[in-house]
């Protein structure tokens, strides 16, 4: 029997007496649990089988809720909740005492989000508690954004997942820390760096271990949706910005194609997925793990993704598509 299903007083039941339910929101499904149940914080990370150093995001259901997570709000932290939330911008601010150490993998700062989806917001409304959620994939694999690719993964080991939908934005949120109150992004996402500049003006990208060229596997870095390999499907995948050498240079495998725009038909492709045929780099985002869930059930050899334009979305997207080929 399927464990997707719409009702929410059954996600507020299951998610009230500490167990774990998988709910839509605008960027990817999250994993959810009652953020002060240590039972249910638990079973997240063992059901994903995520390391404990890796922190979790907390959802709540207005601003103003903020306040109740966080001690400290520098200005323009405030600045950016009211222009993006609801939305898929994630601050991560000073924590009250009150908020458990096993949801912020021990450090002093949690990361806080409102998810701008009307289910989720509906669902926080009816809780007196917020929700943990991790994207709701095992470690290290692609993030669903269907409720049939959280089914897929978690059938066995969850209650319920509430259907919402194929989600909009359909990669994770932006996440933003802060550094003597500036803000500093510490994971690409779903907000353009140019949208969020709009608001609080030039912003650096925390320096990624891919930028450094080693491995952070062993180390829990800041933002650890920045370990290297991350969003990966099971097939071996090359990111390129030369599609037709890539081709010839596989052309003896079955070869799957993640391409932007591009119409390129060529005999020795076996499996293409076309991103935007009108060059719409939101479209691109919404469609990009769908894409990759797709890619990986053909059994193909290797999967080719096509590099985007490196500005607003496509900055995020490729980043998620050099995590993705990594090995
Ligand atoms: O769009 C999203 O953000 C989705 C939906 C479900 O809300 N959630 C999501 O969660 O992507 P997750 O757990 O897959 O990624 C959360 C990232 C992790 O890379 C984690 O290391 C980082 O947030 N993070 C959490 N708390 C942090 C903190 N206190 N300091 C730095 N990074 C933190
Ligand atoms: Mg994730």
């Amino acid at each position: 029997m399927s464990i997707i299903s719409s009702d929410i007083s059954k996600a507020v039941k299951l998610l009230s007496n500490e167990e774990l339910v998988a709910i839509p929101t605008e960027t990817v499904y999250g994993l959810a649990g009652n953020i002060y149940s240590e039972k249910a914080i638990k079973a997240i990370f063992e059901t994903k089988q995520r390391p404990l150093f890796n922190p979790l995001i907390v959802h709540i259901p207005s601003v103003e809720y903020l306040e109740n997570i966080v001690d400290d709000i520098p200005e323009k932290a405030q600045l950016l909740a009211e222009a993006f939330w609801p939305g898929p911008i994630t601050l991560v601010l000073k924590k009250k005492a009150t908020i458990p150490d096993l949801i912020t993998a021990g450090k002093d700062t949690v990361a806080v989000r409102m998810p701008n989806h009307p289910v989720a917001l509906k669902l926080l409304s009816e809780l007196d508690f917020p929700l943990a959620a991790p994207s709701a994939n095992p470690f290290n694999r692609i993030s669903p954004t269907t409720a049939q690719h959280v089914e897929n993964y978690f059938k066995d080991a969850i209650k319920m997942v509430l259907e919402g939908g194929s989600c909009e934005r359909g990669i994770e949120s932006t996440i933003i820390g802060f550094e003597n109150d500036e803000p500093i992004i510490y994971r690409l996402g779903s907000t353009s760096i140019e949208a969020i500049e709009e608001v609080v003006g030039k912003i650096e990208i925390k320096n990624s271990s891919a930028e450094r060229g080693r491995s952070q596997k062993e180390i829990a870095p800041d933002a650890p949706g920045m370990l290297e390999r991350h969003y990966a499907p099971t097939t071996k995948t090359i990111l390129t910005g030369n599609l037709i050498d890539a081709i010839k240079a596989h052309k003896n495998l079955r070869i799957g194609l993640l391409t932007y725009n591009d119409f390129l038909d060529d005999d020795a492709i076996d499996f293409k997925i076309v991103l935007s045929e009108n060059n719409n780099l939101e479209e691109a985002a919404s469609k990009l793990y769908d894409a990759l869930h797709q890619l990986d059930k053909q059994n193909l050899d290797i999967i080719i993704a096509e590099k985007l334009p490196d500005y607003g979305l496509g900055k995020s997207i490729n980043d998620r598509l050099l995590r993705a080929s990594k090995s």
